[in-house]
């Protein structure tokens, strides 16, 4: 059982966040005298600064208590707020395993903290012996772990990742930001048995809503309270805690539309497989697809010039393209445009 109080940062443990007006009182009624708010309008009050009405959703929709969850204005929020809890800046390090999502190295980067990057093997995997005695560095603080990972599309092996989380004395933060899209199993569960584990997911992708810029993360309550502590009061708007609440009214929807993706990324693949330019379609869990190319410099200014933008990996991963999984008539016309180039 790792102790949190002893990972938390020092300034953050002593801070004594700021007080909302609406901290004290929680109901809907009254006269509002408390937060200099304008009495006229629509728009007019601050948002709750707990979303409660919609953590309720998210709890029945995720199947966890709500004072596990935390939301930020996107994962990105959450992912700045980890290395804000429990890394000293110049002091603690994180630890990726990469090629990976970008932001993990942003945010420590910010935050003056050094990201230590571990390749991921030839099958996307995590090299349980490279990672092994990195696990011991008293300044580690925090790991992320990307799964299903951008951009290599694939889901981490689940026994390596509960492995990690066992043995490291730190926070492991698995972001699943893709985890409709896949048959494995999610992490979430485990949050209950791994005082150390935060699993992180989006409104981003399966559920449309990039635009609305809501992230999740699941953890210990204790967790979610230092997250609670150093989050801007008001960090989801009205508005958009409206835009969420009205989504998961529409789970069939959501649900369609994963699966129309999904049938989708098997078609794209399959076609893109047979093509002369295309060396290799890697397997997908996610809303997208890798894929080796002759020449993916050329292929990426060629389909630019025909307005369509895929985003060329090259610098990550050798002639590698990520392509996201598009409506079918767009597919279509990704798939007339790769027919038409020749290498
Ligand atoms: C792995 C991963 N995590 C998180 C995000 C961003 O999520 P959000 O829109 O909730 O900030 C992305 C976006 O591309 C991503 O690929």
């Amino acid at each position: 059982m790792v102790d949190l109080n002893k990972l938390v940062r020092e300034n953050v443990l002593k801070l004594t966040p700021y007080s909302c007006a609406r901290d004290d009182f929680k109901g809907n009624t009254g006269i509002f005298m408390d937060a200099n708010e304008n009495p006229y309008g629509k728009l007019n009050r601050y948002p709750d600064p707990y979303q409660r009405e919609l953590k309720s959703a998210i709890s029945k929709v995720k199947g966890i208590e709500e004072e596990k969850i935390f939301l930020g204005n996107g994962s990105d929020e959450i992912i700045d707020l980890c290395f804000r809890v429990f890394c000293n800046p110049g002091v603690d390090k994180a630890l990726t395993f990469n090629p990976t999502y970008g932001m993990y190295e942003v945010s420590g980067s910010v935050n003056d903290i050094e990201v230590v990057k571990i390749p991921l093997n030839d099958s996307f995997q995590i090299d349980l012996n490279k990672a092994e005695y990195r696990l011991s560095d008293k300044n580690l603080k925090l790991i992320f772990i990307c799964s299903p990972n951008n951009p290599t599309a694939n889901s981490m092996n689940f026994k390596d990742v509960e492995y990690i989380i066992t043995k490291f004395n730190g926070i492991v933060v698995i972001d699943e930001a893709y985890i409709d899209f896949s048959e494995k199993l999610s992490f979430i569960k485990l949050v209950n048995k791994y005082s150390n584990l935060i699993v992180m997911q989006t409104f981003s992708k399966a559920f449309g809503l990039a635009a609305v810029r809501v992230g999740m993360s699941f953890s210990n309550p204790e967790i979610v309270k230092y997250f609670n502590k150093l989050k801007p009061p008001y960090n989801i708007s009205t508005i958009n805690q409206k835009a969420v609440l009205e989504k998961l009214s529409q789970i069939e929807q959501y649900k369609r539309q994963v699966l129309r993706i999904k049938t989708e990324r098997e078609r794209l693949s399959a076609i893109l497989s047979k093509m002369n330019i295309v060396e290799k379609v890697y397997p997908s869990d996610a809303n997208f697809l890798l894929a080796k190319v002759k020449n993916a410099d050329y292929i990426y200014y060629k389909l630019v010039n025909r307005n369509i933008i895929i985003r060329n990996r090259s610098n990550m991963i050798d002639n590698c393209v990520r392509i996201t999984i598009g409506k079918k008539d767009e597919n279509d016309r990704l798939i007339r445009a790769l027919k038409s180039i020749s290498i």
